[in-house]
């Protein structure tokens, strides 16, 4: 299973994105850089916030390789006063905000019963509160420059979770709840809020999953078991995923907020 992404290059096509500024949290790594780099290819101003500098500023390498604006803004999505001065710092470096994808999520391995509290109020911290946070602090800048669109991260586990993955698959379905809330919160103000639920895509958290799921097992047959389970008999990738964000962030969807748009390869059916 391949989870470098490092490789990857701004995809030359349409730009939806000509003139807009886009931050995307957690954008060092995984779907979040492929975000990052598909906005860029499309003509946005990107700002990549993470709490991960080297790899940030590495995401930020490869944007400007391909002549994209782009910032390293080192934030931890847990930390309110950390999120209100990126998305300030944001304003000023590219004069607006029209565009958040709510990207950071961090999975734990546990059971509900062996879920300590501080384990799942850390997971509800980074996976749901920071959205809510980020979004919190975005909605008055996107309003200042006349509307915007904010993308959240769910998951299939939102859905329909694996068993072993209770707080994580809580905070998941807080985000689908939470972008209905948004979206009838902010649509007088041209704000649309929609999310993203994937299934396993091919990234570093996919690859901590299944080490986990392996533990006295045989890591093949436990992958193997899984991608029999998905009727493309495939994981997604973070190109894939990064589709669904656009669309969702773009004008493409203007009729759109509130919704879930789930990216499954077949799995729910
Ligand atoms: N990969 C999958 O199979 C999958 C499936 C469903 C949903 N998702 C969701 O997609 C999103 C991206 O996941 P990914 O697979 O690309 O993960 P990843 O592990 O590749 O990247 C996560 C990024 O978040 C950053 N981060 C962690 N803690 C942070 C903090 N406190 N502040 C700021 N940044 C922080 C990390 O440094 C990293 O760059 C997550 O919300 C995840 O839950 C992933």
């Amino acid at each position: 299973m391949a989870v470098e992404v490092k490789g990857a290059s701004v995809k030359p096509g349409r730009r939806r994105f000509e003139n807009k500024s886009v931050v995307v949290t957690g954008a060092a790594s995984g779907i979040g850089r492929a975000d990052a780099l598909a906005f860029a290819g499309e003509g946005a101003a990107v700002a990549v916030l993470d709490i991960a500098e080297g790899p940030g500023q590495e995401t930020v390498e490869l944007l400007r390789k391909d002549s994209a604006d782009a910032v390293f803004l080192r934030c931890d999505v847990t930390d309110e006063a950390s999120i209100e001065q990126s998305l300030g710092a944001v304003v000023d470096r590219f004069g607006a905000l029209d565009v958040l994808v709510a990207n950071t999520g961090v999975l734990y391995v546990d059971t509900a019963e062996k879920t300590a509290l501080e384990d799942w109020n850390r997971m509800l911290a980074l996976n749901l509160t920071s959205a809510f946070l980020c979004s919190k602090h975005a909605i008055p800048r996107m309003r200042k420059s006349g509307g915007g669109s904010i993308v959240c991260m769910s998951s299939g586990s939102g859905f329909r979770p694996r068993a072993g993955i209770a707080a994580y698959a809580a905070a998941k379905a807080g985000i689908i709840n939470f972008v209905k809330s948004l979206a009838k919160e902010t649509a007088a103000d041209g704000i649309r809020a929609n999310c993203v639920a994937p299934i396993a895509t091919e990234t570093p958290l996919l690859e901590h999953m299944l080490t986990r799921f392996s533990e006295g097992k045989d890591r093949a047959e436990v992958e193997r078991h899984i991608i029999e389970s998905i009727p493309m008999k495939r994981f997604a990738t973070v190109e894939e995923i990064a589709d669904a964000v656009l669309f969702l962030a773009s004008d493409d969807s203007s009729a759109i907020s509130g919704h879930c748009l789930v990216v499954d390869c077949g799995a729910f059916a």
